[in-house]
């Protein structure tokens, strides 16, 4: 509860103000038959011949209409602030989750994965929106018609008001069925969405690999399947409903009958006053009306606990990365030298096999360092170790001498400049792409870095150059075109540690060799790492580190590595004579 009293607390006017209202509205509904009642005694008195006075009835319909105005004042105002206050409150959790989300390291978004977090944002958050709408409505009216019809009842006929005895207990059982039945059906029909949500976000991210693959076929059995347990969660949840209802109608039915046959009895036989007998009717018809709708206040409730529960686990996923122990916060990043100490990594942390084994060695600052492999043998995950996309399990990265965990992470990374090898684009403008490195860089500093990154030239045959629109994903430029952007995004933020993931892989080799070029003269003092397949794209590198299956197989020069190192002049046989045998065909 005093999570949530955070969402209210700014709102506690709205939230106060419409159940007021509603009670407002609930005490003329429940004076309404009263009144009506009162006339018709008026009217009685006339028919047989009294002293009926068209004064009396004429002051009871004005206090009628006053009533009436009352009630649509308090209706509106309850409706209003209802809104205000639970629009509000998913408002700010909806941020406070995103917020969170921000914090969220890869692998704690590994764990939940991103279309989960997309229901749990949207969606979930959205139930509890329509519960605290809900509840401001019908939390004080709902009991308060109950309790207010039953008095009314009790005052006007104890006897007749005995019928409730036995259809109150009747009707809560039907609701203690929906507590005990209903309630898990809801949870369960909830997961299903999140498993549709699921699928259709991996359809939607990757759609052209669908398509290139002509997959259509397939994912759409997947949907299917999803869909289908969907469809079955719910008809078992609304299979409750479907008994629920009929049911509540009947024991309503039945009650109204027996009190008309009692009532109407006593009207004969005992003179029972028959605006009293009316206005019974309709207070009987209210209090079961209002058990219906603790019933329905049960469902919505039911469904709100289910995803309560899912935005409790987001906010309260323990974040594997924080710099919140950093002991030098101030500290950024100087020189550039990388130092890797005895580091072990696996990604899975109950796994047995490490992913990184024993790296240990140190990249000089300013120094050009290229990394080879086989694929899987770690690379990636060598680098993303540096800028803390992950933690280490052993040993510790360093970088000019202090532990990455002793830097702030806004502070590491403003220092690193890294090119992902799944690198994205994001829809905006090729400018305002770039400027993710630096917000605040001028024109010349944006073609500058652009020019470095041979991204220039085909820039400006886009239509309208630096403005030109970028699509989702990057999807507009070719795979070429969006590394180069990639790179010059990276060379904007001047960084004193560069890292390029395989950033060239889909560059020709002639352009590539220029990038390498400008990175020698305009980026000399910053370290620079170059993860490559292509042996051209390092082989000119300070030194290169080989690595296999996790281990450093070789360090050194180019030609160190020829001379004594088994993987790294394997690698080269391979493409070198791949590349003779090419030319001679
Ligand atoms: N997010 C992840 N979760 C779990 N395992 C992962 C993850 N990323 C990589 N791995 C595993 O870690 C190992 C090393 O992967 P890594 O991406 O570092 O290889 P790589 O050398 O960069 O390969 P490539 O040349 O194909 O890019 C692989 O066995 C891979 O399956
Ligand atoms: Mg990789």
């Amino acid at each position: 509860m005093k999570r949530w009293m955070k969402y209210i607390r700014p709102y506690r006017s709205a939230f106060i103000l419409g159940p007021l209202c509603m009670i407002v509205e609930v005490l003329g509904e429940v004076l309404m038959p009263k009144f009506y009642a009162m006339i018709v005694g008026n009217v009685k008195l006339e028919l047989g011949g009294g002293r009926g006075s068209i004064a009396y009835v004429v002051g009871v319909a004005a206090l009628m209409v006053l009533t009436a105005l009352l009630m649509m004042a308090g209706g509106i105002g309850g409706a209003y602030f209802g809104a205000k206050a639970s629009v509000n409150f998913a408002s700010d959790l909806r941020m406070d989750i995103y917020k969170k989300i921000q914090k969220f390291s890869f692998a704690n978004i590994d764990r939940f994965q991103t279309s989960s977090l997309i229901t749990r944002l949207t969606n979930d958050v959205t139930q509890l929106q329509n519960f605290v709408n809900m509840l401001l409505r019908m939390f004080l009216r709902t009991p308060g018609m109950l309790i207010g019809a039953l008095v009314m009842s009790i005052l006007i006929s104890p006897q007749l008001a005995l019928i409730l005895a036995v259809s109150i207990p009747l009707l809560l059982l039907l609701l203690l069925f929906v507590v005990k039945v209903g309630f898990p059906r809801f949870t369960a029909m909830q997961g299903k969405i999140d498993a549709l949500n699921n699928t259709v976000g991996e359809n939607l991210t990757n759609i052209r690999v669908v398509k290139s693959f002509v997959r259509e076929d397939h994912e759409i059995d997947k949907f299917n399947v999803a869909n289908g347990d969907l469809k079955e969660a719910a008809l078992a949840a609304m299979n409750v409903m479907i008994f629920i209802q009929p049911i509540m109608m009947l024991i309503m039915n039945l009650t109204t009958l027996a009190v008309i046959f009692f009532g109407g009895r006593m009207v004969v036989l005992d003179g029972f006053p028959i605006e009293d007998f009316t206005a019974l009717l309709t207070y009987i018809t209210q209090i079961l009306m209002s058990l219906m709708m603790i019933t329905m206040l049960f469902m919505v409730t039911s469904r709100a606990i289910a995803s309560a529960g899912r935005i409790t686990e987001v906010l309260d996923e323990k974040l594997d990365l924080d710099d919140e122990n950093a002991k030098e916060k101030d500290r950024r990043v100087t020189r550039g030298e990388i130092e890797f100490r005895h580091v072990g990594f696996r990604y899975y942390k109950n796994s047995p096999d490490e992913v990184l084994s024993d790296i240990d060695f140190t990249i000089h600052a300013g120094e050009t360092f290229g990394i080879v492999g086989g694929t899987g043998s770690g690379k990636s995950t060598l680098v993303s170790l540096i800028p803390r996309l992950y933690d280490v399990d052993g040993g510790q990265v360093c970088i000019d001498g202090v532990d990455v965990r002793d830097y702030s992470l806004a502070h590491l990374r403003d220092g690193i400049g890294m090119v992902l090898q799944k690198n994205l684009l994001f829809c905006d403008t090729v400018e305002g792409n770039l400027r993710w490195g630096d917000e605040t860089a001028s024109a010349e500093a944006l073609t500058a870095a652009a020019e470095a990154a041979q991204a220039d030239n085909f820039i400006r045959t886009m239509a309208g150059g630096y403005a030109a629109d970028i699509e989702r994903g990057g999807a507009n430029v070719s795979g070429g075109q969006k590394q180069r952007l990639c790179i010059a995004r990276a060379l904007l933020k001047r960084p004193k540690i560069l890292i390029l993931d395989d950033s060239t892989s889909a560059v020709d080799t002639a352009t590539e060799a220029k990038i390498r070029e400008t990175f020698r003269t305009s980026l000399k003092d910053s370290t620079k790492i170059i993860i490559a397949q292509r042996i051209t794209s390092v082989m000119d590198a300070d030194r290169i580190l080989v690595l296999d299956d996790g281990k450093i197989a070789g360090l050194g020069t180019h030609d160190e590595l020829l001379a004594n190192c088994p993987a790294y002049k394997e690698i080269c046989t391979l493409q070198f004579e791949g590349k003779e045998e090419a030319q001679n065909g």
